[in-house]
């Protein structure tokens, strides 16, 4: 195998291969996810909801997000590991944008990190790329402004937000980043933007018209029943397939059908 890098996935682009990307937050789970073969391995801050169950991505510090990057960056050998900078760790000033993405690369040793938003964050981007750290971008609905937005409906149905949304998107391919997310926006919206930069496009709820794909492998696994959106598509339903395992064992255990002969020592 070759390792992917930031460039592997422009050239992907390029010849219009599609990437595929998905989160992972401990060691097992990368393992898993890198050998079959995912290109891009995102620690999201998603972790603060399908590892933690807060309702929300605010909550989740730094530290935190350090600890689950570098659990994925001991099993990764081929994909790239992008991880994201937590809210609160680079909104106020880009120095402190600086410091924390450092201490992402040097305390996880992931290849990359991902910061929620445009023109408002410009200068920490600007900061964090001028010290040869590789930044994705995201746009659209961005989880750690939804008390901003109230409601985690579609974004950038409105004209005025979908202008400032390809103007973001221009500026974060102009000042060098080297992929961008979009989330929940119209697929129309997507399509255009990611043929208006040359620097991939993945999307989540976006649609089919953009350069690659991410979900959240707790989602696409089915691990979890309470979350149904229609961009998400189940690939196993393992809340129903590990349910019934533990119950089995459990059941095992009472009726002393657990361990058996052969299971002692
Ligand atoms: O945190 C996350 O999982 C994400 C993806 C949904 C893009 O940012
Ligand atoms: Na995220």
């Amino acid at each position: 195998y070759k390792r992917i890098t930031t460039k592997s996935l422009i050239e992907m682009k390029s010849h219009g291969e599609k990437i595929s990307m998905l989160t992972a937050y401990d060691y097992t789970m990368a393992k898993i996810v890198d050998t079959a073969g995912v290109d891009v391995i995102l620690v999201g801050d998603s972790a603060s909801n399908v590892m933690a169950g807060h309702e929300t991505t605010l909550p989740i510090t730094l530290d935190q997000m350090i600890y689950h990057a570098s659990s994925v960056v001991r099993a990764v050998e081929r994909g790239l590991v992008v991880v994201d900078l937590p809210f609160g760790s680079y909104q106020s000033d880009p120095k402190e944008a600086l410091r924390s993405a450092i201490r992402i690369m040097k305390e996880s040793g992931g290849h990359a990190v991902k910061l929620e938003g445009g023109k408002e964050i410009k200068e920490s981007i600007k900061k964090i790329l001028n010290a040869g750290i590789p930044v994705m971008g995201h746009l659209g609905l961005t989880p750690q402004s939804i008390y901003k937005f109230g409601t985690y409906s579609v974004r950038a149905k409105e004209d005025e937000e979908a202008e400032k949304l390809i103007e973001d998107a221009k500026m974060l391919e102009k000042i060098g980043c080297f992929a961008i997310v979009l989330e929940k926006i119209p697929a129309d919206l997507a399509q255009k933007v990611a043929e208006s930069i040359s620097i991939p496009v993945i999307g989540i709820g976006a649609g089919g018209g953009v350069d690659g794909q991410v979900l959240v492998i707790h989602d696409m696994l089915g691990m979890n029943n309470e979350f149904s959106p229609r961009f998400l598509r189940r690939y196993l339903n393992l809340y129903e397939e590990m349910t019934k395992a533990i119950g089995q064992y459990a059941a095992d255990v009472k009726s002393k059908n657990f361990p058996s002969e052969k299971e002692q020592y």
